[in-house]
């Protein structure tokens, strides 16, 4: 399966050297330099390593792996262009019956793409703008009318998203006073010793009732134990099949947090809705956090509120809604009605560096301002 991972962007560049580079009206020099710089971007793959206990990812320089990030993302996204234009190509043979006018269609491919993968690069680096919904809580206490939480979640610090990108953010979510600061899964890849610098302006978030996580699937590839004590010495209250109860003169709320599934196939702890709820008060809104969106339908019928989400990424790019949608039951991004509960999935605050763009799919902080009925 691993294999895969290297032999497909091999495959699908020496397609793209074969159908896009060649037939350009240029000098061979030059086709030259194109093929090499697409090849070059393979070892994108490289940075990624198995071990015995996960994954581990390369440490290069920023501009280093900014470039070789650019070059992957203008594989994949010049693959559903190249295969387009050969498409058209086809159909110019049977219907139309005469030359294809292929050097100037591969120029607009590798024009189209090249500025197509600039701005999904500029997209997905960026600090992201607050996008804020007024979510009425049927139950909700009076005191908690107005009540203001924030979550940020797949943040995937890393070298595409270092300590700098985390500060912003981080003083992005101060600046709004939030009295909840909710951050369900996906803080980092990579190793602790590396990345523990990247993360540590966390340890900045205000909140008048607290910080909350949850663990996300990439929690687990590198180090669980290590990064769990990084993260909580950074203030992070994590809610492992646990809730708290909050309080404000009469009004209770509960905020609930599941483990990602990924921990139970890896014989730690599994998510139990069951648990998280024991000995909750009755009749009091739970707001749960649940990296995955999928298990919503169950976490429903457990009488959840509000669910808060990521994972999907939202798909990052187009074209590949249905496929985010089939892994994850239904759910991509924005508002779901799922029974009596409302799901929100965020597209996430940053991006993930095995694929780092975003394309007319922008990433967010969330703040949602919480309405009694
Ligand atoms: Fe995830």
């Amino acid at each position: 399966m691993f294999r895969l991972f290297y032999i497909l962007p091999f495959v699908v560049c020496v397609y793209e050297i074969l159908s896009l580079i060649f037939p350009l009206r240029a000098p061979v020099w030059l086709k030259g330099v194109f093929s090499l710089v697409l090849l070059a971007g393979l070892l994108k793959n490289m940075l990624y390593q198995r071990t015995p206990s996960g994954f581990d990812v390369m440490e290069l320089p920023y501009p280093v792996i900014l470039a070789i990030s650019a070059v992957f993302n203008f594989i994949i996204l010049a693959l559903f262009m190249t295969l387009a234009k050969d498409f058209l190509w086809l159909l110019w043979k049977i219907v139309i019956r005469s030359r294809f006018p292929s050097g100037y269609a591969s120029g607009l491919v590798l024009i189209v793409g090249t500025l197509s993968t600039v701005y999904g690069t500029y997209q997905g680096l960026r600090v992201p703008d607050v996008h804020a919904h007024e979510v009425v809580i049927p139950g909700l206490g009076r005191e908690f009318d107005g009540l203001r939480v924030a979550m940020m979640v797949d943040i995937h610090a890393d070298s595409l998203s270092p300590r700098s990108f985390v500060k912003a953010i981080t003083d992005k979510v101060n600046s709004l006073n939030p009295d909840v600061v909710l951050l369900p899964g996906d803080f980092v890849d990579g190793q602790v010793d590396s990345r523990r610098g990247d993360v540590e302006p966390l340890k900045n978030l205000r909140a008048k009732f607290g910080v909350f996580g949850s663990t996300g699937n990439h929690e687990y590839y590198f180090d669980f134990d290590g990064w769990m004590r990084e993260l909580k010495g950074l203030g992070i209250r994590f809610l492992e099949n646990e809730h708290v109860v909050i309080t404000s003169g009469d009004s209770q709320l509960v905020i609930a947090g599941l483990p990602d599934p990924t921990g139970g196939r890896m014989g730690l702890t599994a998510p139990d809705i069951d648990a998280a709820l024991r000995d909750s008060p009755e009749n009091v809104p739970v707001i749960l956090m649940d990296h995955q969106p999928g298990e919503a339908r169950r976490n429903a019928e457990h009488g959840v509120a509000l669910q808060v989400s990521g994972h999907t990424h939202g798909g990052q790019i187009p074209g590949v809604y249905t496929l985010v949608q089939r892994a994850n039951g239904g759910f991509v991004r924005g508002w779901y009605e799922v029974g009596n509960m409302r799901l929100y999935v965020s597209p996430g605050t940053s991006q993930w560096n095995g694929f780092a763009m975003r394309l007319f799919d922008p990433s967010e902080i969330t703040l949602f301002v919480l309405k009694c009925e």
